[in-house]
């Protein structure tokens, strides 16, 4: 088999087979394809598409690139969830503990934040003592102990799909659906997920900006679980407007225990819900979408999720004592108001802008090696819909530092505001099974 030939047969349309597929990802993973050649590949795949039995097997050829997580040794179905990034977004901090209170075993690997986009491991990283570091003997016992347990990737995960990606990210080949869609369920698979629910996030802070679109990579994640035996669904939700009120490591971990107090704002709430509704009939551990919800609701009232979450926290090293009393979270030195310029409805709150001003207040990492300040972020104290008076607080900064020029004017350009009535956008577009 010669690369030339199937870089050759993928520009001229045409369905590359299973073996023709498997070759090229073990290849590439070997160094002996080189990145001019897979470059050129990626650009047709750009161009030509894939076939869904295409998809699924790029998908499980980079699955067996690398090291798989084995938990069969863990009681249960293990579902994983999965969000294609949005700014705010700390569902998964709130969600595990939630979905494990009702018998859902959580086995999660997650990741650390770059650009504008927050990372659950560094906001699990703002409680203190909380580690995200233990290794597969350790996850496992934890996971059989308390149902659940969040760390951070192993180094040999989806090998291919980190080599593949770094060369996508130079060679304008990223936004292709097949492509994404491979990488996404990848990591998924190789995790040992058996079922899968994903969020796919839709707005001016997603990924994809139009509904289409995200429709279109949810079907194909949906299409290549199912077809690879992985009972797989997913949410499209809003991202034109930053999830919840806070946006910053430390601030979203509270914002994740009011939920489990049964506090919080309506759209994380409902959110958070939805999600691990999915996620717990897909476990099987109830027999309807409606009584999942019921027992997550039950687990909130009763204070379970929250004793559960304790839990985790303790068997993290963490400091639990946090929950009760939260002013012991990372805090700033600073709380500054960015006056409304004018009066107005907020049509808009841009949230790939919040997530760049949280950036700049050191909340995110502008470099893969950049350190952040676990203390610092923001609140937003309007969102869209909400009517502002000139001189009201749009949102309070959380800073460590008092020169804050920039970051108000970063502020500025994400709140669209207008003299129109605003109604706020659904938060769940379509759900695709
Ligand atoms: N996220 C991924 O994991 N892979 C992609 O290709 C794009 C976004």
């Amino acid at each position: 088999m010669r690369m030339v030939d199937l870089i050759e047969k993928k520009r001229d349309g045409l369905e590359l087979t299973k073996e023709e597929i498997h070759f090229i990802i073990s290849n590439y993973t070997k160094g002996d394809i080189p990145d001019y050649q897979m470059s050129a590949l990626s650009m047709a795949i750009f161009f030509q598409d894939m076939t869904k039995a295409e998809r699924a097997e790029l998908t499980m050829a980079m699955v067996n690139s690398g090291d798989k997580i084995d938990l069969s040794s863990l009681e249960g179905i293990k579902v994983d969830k999965h969000s294609t990034g949005g700014v705010g977004d700390k569902t998964t901090i709130a969600l595990a503990p939630l979905v494990a209170s009702v018998g859902v075993p959580v086995a999660k690997m997650s990741g650390r934040g770059l650009g504008h986009t927050g990372g659950t491991l560094d906001k699990l990283e703002a409680i203190p003592g909380f580690s995200v570091e233990m290794d597969t003997e350790q996850f496992l016992k934890q996971v059989n102990e308390h149902k659940v347990a969040v760390v951070g990737q192993t180094n040999n995960l989806t090998p291919a799909d980190k080599k593949l990606y770094s060369l996508r990210d130079v060679t304008a080949t990223v936004n292709s659906i097949p492509l994404i869609a491979s990488s996404v369920m990848s990591k998924k698979i190789a995790s040992g997920a058996e079922a899968i629910v994903l969020d796919v996030k839709v707005g001016s802070g997603a990924f994809m900006k139009e509904f289409e679109q995200a429709k279109e990579l949810a079907t194909a994640m949906v299409e290549i679980g199912n077809e690879l035996g992985r009972q797989t669904m997913a949410i499209i939700s809003d991202m034109n407007q930053p999830l919840g009120q806070t946006v910053g490591n430390a601030l979203e971990v509270k914002e994740a225990i009011e939920l489990l107090k049964g506090e919080g704002p309506s759209d994380l709430h409902e959110l958070c819900l939805t999600l691990g509704s999915y996620m717990v009939y897909l476990a099987e551990k109830a027999s309807s979408i409606e009584e999942a919800r019921t027992k997550l609701e039950e687990v909130i009232r009763s204070g379970k999720a929250l004793e559960t979450f304790k839990t985790f926290i303790r068997a993290q090293g963490g400091d639990d004592s946090i929950v009760d009393q939260l002013e012991k979270l990372p805090e700033a030195t600073y709380k500054l108001e960015v006056p409304s310029p004018k009066s107005g409805y907020v049509a808009e709150i841009i949230a790939d802008k919040i997530g760049t001003a949280a950036m700049k207040l050191g909340a995110g990492r502008p470099t893969k090696e950049a350190e952040i300040d676990l203390a610092v972020g923001l609140i937003l104290n309007k969102k869209i819909g909400d009517y502002v008076e000139q001189g009201e607080s749009l949102v309070t900064l959380h800073s460590n530092d008092k020169q804050v020029e920039e970051v108000q004017q970063i502020i500025y350009e994400a709140y669209q505001l207008t003299n129109e009535l605003v109604t706020s956008p659904p938060l769940i577009h379509e759900i695709i099974k």
